[in-house]
C-alpha cells in the first residue's frame, strides 16, 4: 500500500478502546466512544509523550472511587450546574460562574425554542438557529431493505461500508476506515473528493465486490443547505477541513463528479445527510423509530421530524420532515450574553471561528477541556491548588481534558485535594453542557409537542454518542424539568448506528420512491384530466338535450323532469304551512309561517325524526304510516291538533310530475327500497296513509324535489337563484329551463324549473369510459347495481366507499399499513364519507386521519396517515371536479338559451358533503370557473332546508286557489 498523501491509506476498522482504567465519570462526557473524531482534537495534538490513553479515563492515581463527588446537577437545588466543595470557598468562588439557576436555564430554553421557531420561517427574526430541512420525510418502518455504500466523511478519516439491510434493524456492515491526511483537509476540494472516490473504489476493489451499480449513501456532517435528498450546498466548513472551491457548491454531485473521474465504478450517490440524520435513522428502540437525532460530541447539533407545514421554506406541507437544527450556532447574536463567563469568552476568543457556534462552544468536547484549563489556571493562581503555581503547560492554550493525570502530565505535583478539585472542575463543566443541552433538547421537544398538538410527548432520541451515565442521567433529569409533559428516551447508540443510519435514507427513499410509483399509478384513473372534465361536462349537455326532447327522452340517462314550478319567489308568498322533508340524512316535519318581512319574514319550527333502514327498505304501507305518525306526534308538540294546513312536501327521489301536487316514483334511490310505491303517485301513498290512520286531515297541495326547495329557498334571498344543487347523501339539480324546450309539457312562453335527475347521468354506458374498477365495486354491492351511477362518483353516501375500496387495494398490494391484513377494512360502510371531511381538514389533519384509523383498529404511521389522507383528497376531488363539470353544463345551457354573452346566475346549494366537507365546494366552484367562463356563478348556501322551499310553492299554489303551477308575479 502506497503511503503517498493523496492516497487513501485504509486501516483497521476502529475498536472500542477497553472499558475505563478508573471510574471517573465526567471527562469527556460528551465524547463518543466509537468515534475517534470527537475525542477532542486538542487531545490527540497536544498530548504527545506516552501512550495516548481512552480520552475519559483519569488514573486511579487522581481518583479513588470513594472520594468521587456527588453527583452535580441534583434536581431541586436552586444552583443547579455545579456543587463546588463546600470545604474549599476559593473553588467554589472560581466555579461559581458555571452554576445555572433553573430560571436561568428555562431561560435559555425560551430564547432556544424561540429561535427555532424563527429558524422556521422565510422571514427570520434577529435571534434564530439555521432550521435547515432535510428532505428526509420518514423514519425506517423495519421493512427497508438492499445493500448500500455508505461514506462517512470524518473529523480526521473517512470511512466507507457496505451495508446489507435485510428487512430487520440489524444491518451488516462490512467497513475501511481511510485516513485523510491535513494538507487533503485543507488543500483542494476536487483533490479531497478524488481521495474519497479512490477510497471507495479501493474498498470494492478489495472486498472483490462484482461489478453491479452502487446505490450511495453521503454523509456529510458540515452545515449545508439542502434542496432535495441528493442535494446538498455546503455553506462552511468545520472540523478542522478547509478545502477550497467547494463552499456554495453541491457536495453530491462533487462526489458524483471525483467518481466518474475514476471511471472504474458504477456507484450513484442518492442521498446526501447531515450526522445527525444518520444518527436518527440508525436508532430504533423496539420497533419505535427515533424521531430526534442528537449529536454531543466534539460539537453539538440535533435533528427531528417536524410538522412539514412548518416549514415555511417548504413548497409542500404534507406530513412530517426531518430538520437540521444546527443549533449550535444559538448565541451567535448574543442570546446567551447572560450566562457567558470569562473563560467562555477566553474560548471563543481563541477559537478557529471566533464568534460563531457559541453554544456548541459551552458544550462540545471541543472546547470543555479548555474550559476546564482556564478555571485550573485561575484556581492555580488563586493558589487553590496545592501543587502550587502554573506551568507553562497549564498556561498554554492546549484545551481539551487530558487523557492522564492531568496534573501530572501539566508538569504539577498533585495532591490528592489537588486531584479532587481537578475532578471537581472537570465536573462543573461537564454539568454545565449537560444542562445547557437539556435546554436544548427540551425546547425541541416542546415544539414538537406544540406542533403537533399533544398533551404529552413521547419520543426516542438517538444519540451518536456514547453518553457517560453522569451526563445522560443530568440531560435526562434536567431536561424533564425543563419540558415536564415530554419524555425523551435516548437509545443507545450501537457502534454502527451512524452508517446504518446513512444506509437506511438512502432504503426509505428508495422505499417511498417506489411506493409512490405504485400509488400513483393505482391512484391515476381516479384522476380527471381537464379533458376529461370537458368531456364530462359535454355529454351532460348532450344528455340534458336528449332528456327535454320527447323522441330521445327515453334513451337519456338523465329524466329531465318537468316540477310545474314556474318561477321563483317574489316575496309575497304568505300563511302558515306545514312542510315535510324526506330523502336526506334526516326526515324533518316543518311550521313555516311565511310572513311579510316586516312582520318577521319566514319563520319555522320543525323536529328531526329517524326513518330506520329497515323502515326505509320495508313495505311502502309501513314507510308512509311511519311518516303519518311524526306528522301526528308533531302537531300534537306544537299545538296544531285540529287545524289543517296546507303541506308542501320535499320528496328527494325522482317523481314524474303531472302536477304541482302529483309525483309518481319511478324509482327508489340513496338507501331506499319501500316496497310497493315505485310507479304510485306518493302524494296519494301518503293521503292513503293519512285515512288508514283515520284521525286528521292532510292538504297536500305540493311536491318537490329537493332540489327545487332549495332553489326556492335560496331564491327568496337571492332573485337570480335559478339552479337547486344538492350534493349530500346524493346529489342532484334542477334549474330553470325555457318552456318551449321543454318537449313533455305543453306551451311556449315562460320558464320551468326542471329536476334534472343528473344522480342517474352515465346509466346509459355514456359515462363508462370514467368508471374506475373501485365504481364498479361500489356500484355492485350497492342497493341499486347499475343505477345512479353519477351519483356514485359524487355523493356522500359512496364516497367513503370508494375510498375504502381502494385502501383495501393499498393494503393488498402492501401499500398500506405494511400490508398487515386489515379485516375491519372488508366491513361495508365502516369509513363513512364524513371521515374524508375529517381526514382533509387542514391543520390537525394528520393528527385526525391517525385518529380515525385509530378508531377502526388500525394502527397507522405518519406515511398510512398521509396515503390515506391522499386517496381522500383524490376521491374527493374527483367528486368536486365531476360535480363542477356537470354544473358547467347547467350554467351554459341557461345562457346558452337565453342568448347571452356573459350570464350571472345563482345556484342554491344544500346537502351535507357540500357544506362540511373542506374543500369540495372549492373544487366544484373552480371547475365550473375553469369550464363555464362565461358564467359568473354565485353559489348560495341554504341554511333553512328545502322544506321552506316546499312551503313557498305551496303558498303559490294555495294563493292562487288550486293546485295548479302559476306563481304570483310572473
Ligand atoms: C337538507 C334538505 O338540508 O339537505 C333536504 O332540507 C336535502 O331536502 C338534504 O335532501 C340533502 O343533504 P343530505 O346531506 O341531508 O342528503
Ligand atoms: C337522489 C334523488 C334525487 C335527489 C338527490 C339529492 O339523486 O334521486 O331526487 O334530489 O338524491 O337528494
Amino acid at each position: 500500500m502506497s503511503s503517498r498523501q493523496d492516497e487513501p491509506v485504509p486501516q483497521e476498522p476502529h475498536k472500542e478502546a477497553g472499558s475505563p482504567a478508573c471510574p471517573a465519570q465526567w471527562v469527556g462526557a460528551a465524547g463518543t466512544a466509537q468515534d475517534p473524531q470527537s475525542r477532542s482534537r486538542h487531545v490527540t495534538e497536544v498530548v504527545s509523550t506516552g501512550p495516548v490513553r481512552h480520552p475519559r479515563t483519569l488514573p486511579a492515581t487522581c481518583l479513588g472511587p470513594a472520594r468521587l463527588p456527588q453527583p452535580v446537577g441534583a434536581p431541586g437545588g436552586s444552583q443547579l450546574c455545579s456543587l463546588p466543595d463546600p470545604r474549599c470557598p476559593q473553588v467554589q468562588r472560581v466555579l461559581q460562574p458555571l452554576s445555572l439557576s433553573l430560571q436561568q436555564l428555562s431561560r435559555v430554553q425560551h430564547h432556544m425554542l424561540a429561535a427555532m421557531e424563527a429558524g422556521l420561517r422565510l422571514r427570520k427574526g434577529a435571534h434564530t438557529v439555521p432550521m435547515l430541512p432535510t428532505y428526509v420525510r420518514s423514519t425506517p418502518d423495519g421493512t427497508e431493505r438492499g445493500s448500500f455504500l455508505v461514506l462517512e466523511l470524518r473529523e480526521r478519516d473517512l470511512r466507507v461500508l457496505r451495508a446489507e439491510l435485510g428487512g430487520s434493524q440489524e444491518a451488516q456492515l462490512k467497513d475501511r476506515i481511510f485516513a485523510v491526511p491535513q494538507d487533503l483537509r485543507e488543500g483542494k476540494g476536487e483533490k479531497l473528493f478524488d481521495f474519497m472516490a479512490k477510497s471507495l473504489c479501493q474498498f470494492l476493489d478489495d472486498l472483490h465486490i462484482p461489478a453491479t451499480s452502487h446505490q450511495l449513501g453521503f454523509c456529510f456532517p458540515f452545515t449545508c443547505i439542502t434542496t432535495g435528498l441528493e442535494t446538498s450546498k455546503l455553506q462552511s466548513w468545520s472540523k478542522g477541513y478547509s478545502c477550497s472551491g467547494v463552499v456554495g457548491r453541491d457536495v453530491g454531485q462533487l462526489l458524483q463528479a471525483a467518481i466518474q473521474r475514476q471511471a472504474s465504478h458504477d456507484i450513484n450517490v442518492m442521498v446526501v445527510v447531515n450526522d445527525t440524520v444518520a444518527t436518527m435513522m440508525g436508532c430504533r428502540l423496539g420497533t419505535k423509530p427515533c424521531e430526534v437525532g442528537l449529536i454531543v460530541g466534539a460539537g453539538t447539533n440535533s435533528c427531528f421530524m417536524e410538522e412539514a407545514r412548518y416549514v415555511e421554506s417548504l413548497d409542500d406541507n404534507e406530513g412530517r420532515m426531518c430538520v437540521n437544527t444546527e443549533w449550535g450556532t444559538f448565541g451567535d447574536t448574543g442570546a446567551m450574553a447572560d450566562i457567558l463567563t470569562t473563560y467562555d469568552e477566553h474560548v471563543d476568543a481563541g477559537s478557529l471561528n471566533k464568534g460563531k457556534h457559541r453554544f456548541e462552544k459551552l458544550i462540545g468536547s471541543l472546547y470543555l477541556g479548555e474550559i476546564a484549563r482556564l478555571l485550573l489556571v485561575q484556581l492555580a493562581q488563586d493558589k487553590a491548588l496545592h501543587a502550587g503555581g502554573t506551568t507553562p503547560q497549564l498556561r498554554t492554550q492546549v484545551g481539551a481534558v487530558p487523557p492522564q493525570c492531568l496534573l501530572q502530565k501539566l508538569g504539577l505535583q498533585p495532591s490528592d485535594p489537588d486531584c479532587f478539585t481537578v475532578q471537581q472542575v472537570c465536573l462543573a463543566v461537564v454539568t454545565r453542557a449537560a444542562c445547557l443541552c437539556a435546554t436544548s433538547l427540551a425546547a425541541m421537544l416542546t415544539h414538537m409537542r406544540k406542533n403537533r398538538e399533544l398533551p404529552q410527548l413521547d419520543v426516542c432520541v438517538g444519540p451518536a454518542a456514547f453518553f457517560r451515565p453522569r451526563f445522560r442521567q443530568t440531560l435526562l433529569e434536567m431536561t424533564k424539568k425543563l419540558a415536564p409533559e415530554c419524555t425523551a428516551t435516548l437509545v443507545s447508540a450501537v457502534d454502527d448506528s451512524r452508517a446504518q443510519g446513512v444506509a437506511v435514507v438512502a432504503a426509505v427513499a428508495l422505499r417511498l420512491e417506489a411506493q409512490r410509483r405504485e400509488v400513483d399509478q393505482l391512484l391515476q384513473p381516479l384522476r380527471l384530466a381537464p379533458r376529461a372534465r370537458q368531456q364530462v361536462q359535454a355529454l351532460l349537455q348532450c344528455e340534458m338535450e336528449r332528456g327535454l326532447r320527447q323522441e330521445t327522452h327515453a334513451q337519456a340517462s338523465t329524466r329531465m323532469l318537468p316540477t310545474y314550478v314556474r318561477a321563483t319567489p317574489d316575496g309575497s308568498e304568505r300563511g302558515d304551512f306545514l312542510a315535510l322533508d324526506l330523502g336526506g340524512t334526516n326526515f324533518r316535519v316543518l311550521l313555516v309561517k311565511l310572513r311579510s318581512r316586516e312582520a318577521g319574514g319566514i319563520c319555522m319550527v320543525s323536529e328531526i325524526y329517524s326513518i330506520p333502514p329497515e323502515v326505509a327498505q320495508g313495505p311502502g304501507s309501513q314507510l308512509f304510516d311511519h311518516i303519518v305518525e311524526c306528522i301526528v306526534d308533531f302537531q300534537t308538540k306544537q299545538g296544531l291538533w285540529g287545524r289543517t294546513l296546507p303541506l308542501g312536501f320535499t320528496f328527494s327521489f325522482p317523481c314524474q310530475q303531472k302536477s304541482l301536487d302529483q309525483g309518481i316514483l319511478l324509482n327508489w334511490t340513496k338507501g331506499f327500497t319501500a316496497s310497493g310505491c315505485e310507479g304510485k303517485d306518493v302524494v296519494e301513498l301518503l293521503r292513503e296513509a293519512v285515512r288508514r290512520k283515520n284521525q286528521f286531515d292532510l292538504d297536500v297541495v305540493a311536491i318537490v324535489n329537493d332540489t327545487v326547495g332549495t332553489m326556492m329557498s335560496c331564491g327568496y334571498d337571492d332573485p337570480n337563484c335559478e339552479v337547486g344543487l344538492i350534493v349530500g347523501t346524493g346529489t342532484n339539480a334542477c334549474y330553470m329551463e325555457e318552456l318551449r324546450n321543454v318537449e313533455a309539457v305543453p306551451g311556449a312562453e315562460g320558464r320551468m324549473c326542471i329536476n334534472m335527475e343528473w344522480g342517474a347521468f352515465g346509466d346509459n354506458g355514456c359515462l363508462d369510459e370514467f368508471f374506475t374498477h373501485f365504481d364498479a365495486q361500489v356500484d355492485r354491492v350497492s342497493l341499486n347495481p347499475g343505477k345512479q351511477r353519477f351519483e356514485k362518483l359524487i355523493s356522500g353516501m359512496y364516497l367513503g366507499e370508494i375510498v375504502r375500496m381502494v385502501l383495501v387495494e393499498l393494503v393488498e398490494k402492501e401499500l398500506l399499513f405494511q400490508g398487515r391484513p386489515c379485516p375491519a377494512l372488508q366491513t361495508p360502510g365502516i369509513f363513512p364519507t364524513k371521515f374524508l371531511s375529517t381526514i382533509e381538514s387542514d391543520g390537525l389533519a394528520l393528527r385526525q386521519a391517525s385518529a380515525v384509523l385509530q378508531n377502526l383498529g388500525l394502527a397507522a404511521s405518519v406515511e398510512d396517515a398521509l396515503l390515506v389522507r391522499k386517496v381522500c383528497q383524490v376521491v374527493s376531488l374527483r367528486a368536486g371536479q365531476l360535480c363542477g363539470a356537470a354544473l358547467a353544463a347547467v350554467a351554459e345551457k341557461i345562457r346558452d338559451n337565453r342568448g347571452l354573452a356573459q350570464l350571472a346566475v345563482t345556484v342554491g346549494v344544500d346537502g351535507t358533503l357540500y357544506k362540511l366537507h373542506p374543500h369540495f365546494s372549492q373544487h366544484v366552484q373552480q371547475t365550473v370557473k375553469e369550464l363555464a367562463p362565461r358564467c359568473t356563478v354565485t353559489f348560495l348556501q341554504s341554511e333553512d332546508g328545502s322544506g321552506k322551499g316546499a312551503a313557498l310553492v305551496a303558498a303559490v299554489a294555495c294563493r292562487i286557489g288550486a293546485h295548479v303551477c302559476h306563481l304570483p308575479g310572473h
